[in-house]
């Protein structure tokens, strides 16, 4: 049985549908990543699951029981936000007692225990008698995900919870999230703009766009089979590079349409290969598909290279070595990994074709 089973959800305004007819099973101990861009969905999402916004349609079940009306506190789930809402009066102890002392039947040993456990785990005895602003964000972000421990929820939701925190301290508490969940086995559905977020902390992304749900999968399957060009060009950084059609046959029209037929030759037919998925050579060597480009820019991070090629009117990164020998405005040869070529629809976008 999952943990939280949306069906058919939908929520609709006056005016538009913020969220149309998902499908989404959540199974109890994943770590779900809704991922998107901004206003495609995701917190009214995760509000509906919460009980916070009504569901206009469709239904929703939280340990195999319909929750689609219930109210937030019946359904046993904790949600932590980007704002972390603290009480700035109240200290960090009770800060995480409140609710529980407000609440539950619990006994104040059996409170202090909880609030005694979760301040351990985060790391924030020392830090149980101080208030809200005496605390750095991180700090304050914890307190936060303490107050919602505490409550022992079927499932978690989390809402940007890191994006207020700077860069360091956001990858240093992605780590502790991730400690959490392998700890305590809970279920989280976490929300997120940020796609490198969703790749590394979820053991599966659902990807939401302009209130539909574009894919769902492992951060891998989704990086390398995206269901569609939105998917392919949302999630991983760099961006994946999309090429025309080759114009000449023999730099590869002949072979795409032996391989996917008419559809891979349409004038608006574009090729998805990543940066890591093409490489660069100064002649055109046996390659079925190549493309003929000239060298824009070269971006050198250090243990890697990104060069920037221009192949007609488009724009192609390619990774290469840091200490790879390319000038500026000379022509090279790209060479994609054959078995990494994805084909996709000009208009809709829609993916035609994928080898592997
Ligand atoms: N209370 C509301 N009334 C009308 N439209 C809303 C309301 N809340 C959100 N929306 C709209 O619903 C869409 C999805 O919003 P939201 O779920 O907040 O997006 P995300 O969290 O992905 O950025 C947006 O177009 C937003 O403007
Ligand atoms: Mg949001």
């Amino acid at each position: 049985m999952s943990a939280i089973s949306l069906q058919g959800i939908t929520k609709r305004y006056p005016d538009h549908v913020a969220v149309d007819r998902l499908d989404l099973d959540v199974q109890a101990g994943e770590f779900m990543v809704l991922v998107g861009p901004s206003g495609c969905g995701k917190s009214t999402t995760l509000r509906m699951i919460a009980g916070l916004e009504d569901i206009s349609e469709g239904r929703l079940l939280i340990g195999g029981r319909d929750v689609t009306h219930a109210e937030p506190h019946e359904r046993d789930i904790a949600m932590v936000f980007q704002s972390y809402a603290l009480y700035p009066h109240m200290t960090v102890y009770m800060n995480m007692a409140f609710g529980l002392l407000r609440t539950s039947k619990l006994s104040r040993d059996e409170v202090d225990q909880r609030v005694q456990e979760a301040a351990r785990r985060l790391q924030i005895t020392e830090l149980l008698q101080r208030r809200p602003n005496e605390l750095s964000g991180g700090q304050r972000q914890r307190v936060a995900i303490g107050r919602a421990l505490v409550r022992k929820p079927k499932v978690f939701l989390f809402d940007e919870p890191l994006s207020n925190l700077d860069a360091k301290l956001r990858t240093h508490m992605r780590g502790e999230l991730e400690r959490l969940h392998a700890e305590l086995g809970i279920t989280i559905v976490y929300v997120t703009h940020d796609q490198v977020e969703a790749m590394t902390l979820g053991t599966r992304i659902a990807v939401m766009d302009k209130g539909h749900l574009r894919q769902v999968g492992a951060p891998m399957d989704v990086y390398r089979h995206p269901a569609n060009r939105f998917v392919a060009s949302f999630i991983g950084s760099p961006e994946m590079n999309f090429l025309p059609v080759p114009d000449s046959m023999a730099s590869g029209r002949a072979w795409l349409s032996d391989h996917y037929g008419n559809a891979a030759l349409q004038p608006d037919t574009v090729l998805g290969l990543r940066p890591e998925e093409l490489t660069l050579s100064r002649m055109a060597g046996a390659s079925a598909l190549s493309w003929s480009g000239v060298v824009q820019r070269v971006e050198r991070l250090g243990a890697e290279a990104y060069a920037q090629i221009r192949v007609g009117n488009a724009d192609v990164l390619v990774r290469t070595e840091a200490d790879a020998s390319l000038e500026i405005h000379q022509p090279i040869v790209l060479t994609p990994a054959l078995s990494r070529l994805r084909v996709f629809d000009g208009p809709s976008g829609a993916l035609l074709a994928a080898q592997g």
